[in-house]
């Protein structure tokens, strides 16, 4: 059986990739190293790479012909938020064409595949009040990132029934854990919050600190993601997380008692189409046989060891 991992040079896909490898899987990896590494990857000389842009339409055609993948996961895409407001119309094109693209090639050759598998995000969710979300809660995309993700899960679902395809979504909220790039101001904020404790940086607080998230340790991502695979699930949307709402603030303070140092923080305002608070609800996962193997504790004081 055969994997492509796209953007699996990344810090989720480079962790997807070498749990691919270990269970015996052939694995071809698109990444443009925009944000991922190769040395990310530790079975690189297992892995086949195209050091290549999602978005170059003719590329992507002749990989795909050439190396008939089993099952696709596409986790290749512009991350962050505040990056989509900034860069609207390039985030867009990675972020929803080129997945566009690829579904249309699939449909229009009829490759078969035995799972196709697209990463949104809990962003879609928006500020919408209920809590925690659930799958079928309602939506309200706030950001360019938001409503790209939503779109392209749409289409990856509608072009499922449509054309017979087995495709399925996952809609990751705050994953963190080692590989995880802290050199833009775009990063996830546990990367920047690491870097600066390693480095002895002030941090920028954007927003009062009381906007809560759903961290989630990659490893249990990467466990979710085995089990979708695994369950043959298709047609359906799973949020990723771990389940519990935690504070930028409390955080940061339970960062300050696992590493014994006090953070430097410098206020600044709250970021742009923001969500305030996010929790997921994670029946869907459990009911596939998902348990959290890492709290945020555990998860946050090994991500410091191997910082
Ligand atoms: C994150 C992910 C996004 C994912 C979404 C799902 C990243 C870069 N973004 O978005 O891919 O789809 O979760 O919920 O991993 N913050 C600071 N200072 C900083 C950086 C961030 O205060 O230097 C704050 C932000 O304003 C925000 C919170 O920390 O309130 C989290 O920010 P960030 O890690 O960028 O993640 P999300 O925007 O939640």
């Amino acid at each position: 059986m055969k994997a492509l991992v796209t953007g699996g040079a990344g810090f989720i896909g480079s962790h997807l990739v070498d749990h691919l490898v270990e269970q015996g899987m052939e694995v071809v990896v698109v990444d443009d190293l925009s944000m991922g590494a190769l040395h990310n990857i530790k079975h690189q000389d297992d892995v086949t790479i195209y050091v290549k842009d999602v978005r170059d339409g003719l590329f992507m055609q002749q990989m795909l012909q050439e190396e008939r993948p089993d099952y696709i996961y596409f986790l290749a895409a512009v991350a962050s938020v505040a990056d989509s407001i900034e860069r609207p119309a390039e985030t867009h094109s990675v972020n929803h064409t080129a997945v566009f693209q690829m579904l249309e090639y699939i449909r229009k050759t009829e490759m078969p595949i035995k799972q196709f598998l697209f990463t949104s995000s809990a962003a879609v969710y928006g500020n919408l009040p209920e809590l925690p979300k659930r799958e079928d809660s309602r939506v309200d995309p706030l950001s360019p990132y938001a409503i790209d993700k939503y779109a392209t899960e749409r289409f990856v679902l509608t072009y499922g029934e449509l054309y017979d395809l087995p495709t399925v979504c996952v809609r990751f909220f705050n994953v963190y854990g080692p590989g995880q790039n802290p050199a833009s101001p775009y990063s996830g904020v546990l990367s920047i919050l690491t870097d600066c404790f390693e480095n002895q940086k002030p941090f920028t607080l954007y927003g009062d600190g009381k906007q809560t998230r759903d961290f989630v340790y990659v490893e249990d991502v990467i466990q979710a993601l085995l089990l979708i695979t695994k369950r043959e699930a298709r047609d359906q949307v799973f949020n990723v997380a771990n389940g519990g709402e935690t504070s930028l603030n409390s955080i940061i303070q339970t960062y300050e008692e696992i590493t014994g140092q006090t953070l430097t923080i410098n206020q600044a305002a709250g970021r742009l189409g923001e969500v305030k608070r996010s929790v997921a609800n994670i029946g869907k996962l459990v009911d596939l046989g998902y348990t959290t193997k890492w709290s945020l504790k555990d998860g946050l004081t090994k991500y410091w060891e191997g910082a």
